[in-house]
């Protein structure tokens, strides 16, 4: 079991890659960690008003989910071992390496993760996020309803990675706690 402990260990890795905080550094903007809800993520880059660097933080999580899943099926591990990779690589983005294991909130890798599992459940994630998105005005809202919405959704089109998938989707909404306590109290930030 040689192969899938290395490539769980480099989905790991890949996730603490601490893609806001890198944007806005590189970028010469306030650490997102220190500004708005202060999670390093594209929504609260967003907040700090330059929206190239929220895309950048978007395709950059994206892209550690697309990558451990693309390592983890281009290796030829089974797809319970590749849905792990999943698992690690938002473990990774959640409690990174660096930093002190306080990293982000794994909405934008865990979509890369979906996506390259299942584009047809990419697209539902990512369609469910919009569309509560744009009817609540509510980033956090839109995360934990498509967290709701994505273990049914992976149920009808991947039920092989239900498991897996629940255990994320528990994940992202217990990393929401405060943005739904937020929410509950009718003063949760506005997109
Ligand atoms: O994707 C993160 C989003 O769901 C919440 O971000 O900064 O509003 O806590 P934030």
């Amino acid at each position: 079991a040689l192969l899938p402990t290395l490539m769980l260990a480099l989905a790991y890795m890949l996730g603490s890659i601490p893609t806001a905080v890198l944007v806005c550094h590189s970028m010469g903007l306030a650490d997102p960690r220190q500004q708005g809800s202060g999670n390093p993520g594209t929504t609260n880059v967003l907040r700090l008003g330059n929206p190239v660097a929220a895309l950048l933080t978007l395709l950059g999580d994206v892209a550690k989910g697309v990558l451990a899943i693309g390592l983890a099926t281009w290796s030829g591990l089974t797809a319970q071992d590749t849905g792990f990779c999943g698992l690690a690589v938002i473990l990774g983005h959640l409690y990174p390496l660096f930093g002190r294991m306080r990293g982000g909130k794994g909405v934008a890798t865990t979509f890369g993760v979906l996506l390259t599992l299942s584009p047809a459940l990419g697209l539902i994630a990512l369609l469910t996020w919009v569309l509560i998105a744009l009817l609540g005005k509510t980033a956090s809202l839109a995360s934990v309803g498509t967290a709701l919405v994505t273990p049914l959704a992976t149920w009808l089109l991947m039920p092989a990675q239900l498991g897996t998938m629940i255990l994320i989707c528990l994940l992202l909404i217990l990393r929401h706690r405060d943005n739904i306590r937020r929410i509950l109290d009718g003063n949760e930030r506005r997109l």
